[in-house]
């Protein structure tokens, strides 16, 4: 079956208001005296990751590490299966993590990865995402910052792929049947 883009979801400038309002709770959270390591799934939650962390104080302490995993084939249904492809460069052990993920779906790939992340002991461990599919959890995740709560079709655009395609859109589109 082939795929067209269909209407705007959300609006880059929706989404850039949003982004802000979200950093702007992460600091207050963790203020200036807590360092934080931002650690983004790559490669979906790159996008989101770096406006996010641009909107961030200066004076916050601030580190970034990327992580790759798997969930996802060619097809819009999460196989379940999460692989790790790259890992984190610096240990996260006595950290305050926050991760960043582009969505939330049946919430495998998140609660699978937590569970690995909180096996190198950080100090504490939050999460962020930019859009959650609540209607799809199959495992319950703990969502700390969630950017918009969406019904369950499938959308692409800043960051989000449908088959590698339409991550560079600014705007969040859904994906429609040609
Ligand atoms: P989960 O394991 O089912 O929660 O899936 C999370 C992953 O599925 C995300 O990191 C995305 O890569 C992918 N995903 C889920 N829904 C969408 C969507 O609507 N568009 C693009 N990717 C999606």
């Amino acid at each position: 079956m082939a795929y067209k883009l269909g209407e705007v979801i959300l609006s880059r400038e929706t989404i850039s208001r949003r982004v802000k309002e979200l950093a702007d709770e992460i600091a207050n959270d963790y203020g200036k005296n807590k360092p934080v390591v931002v650690v983004g799934i790559l490669t979906g939650a790159a996008f989101f990751l770096t406006d996010i962390v641009r909107e961030l104080p200066e004076d916050m302490d601030v580190r970034v590490d990327f992580m790759s995993v798997a969930s996802y084939g060619d097809n819009t249904e999460s196989s379940g299966v999460v692989r790790i492809f790259h890992d984190l460069k610096s240990s996260i052990e006595g950290k305050h993590v926050i991760v960043v993920e582009d969505i939330v779906d049946s919430g495998l790939t998140l609660s699978h990865l937590i569970g690995l992340l909180e096996g190198r002991h950080p100090a504490s461990l939050k999460v962020c995402v930019l859009l959650d599919k609540y209607e799809r959890r199959k495992t319950e995740v703990k969502v700390d910052y969630c950017g918009f709560r969406i019904p369950d079709k499938f959308v692409v655009g800043y960051g989000l792929d449908y088959a590698g395609k339409w991550r560079h859109l600014k705007d969040i589109k859904y994906v429609v049947e040609e």
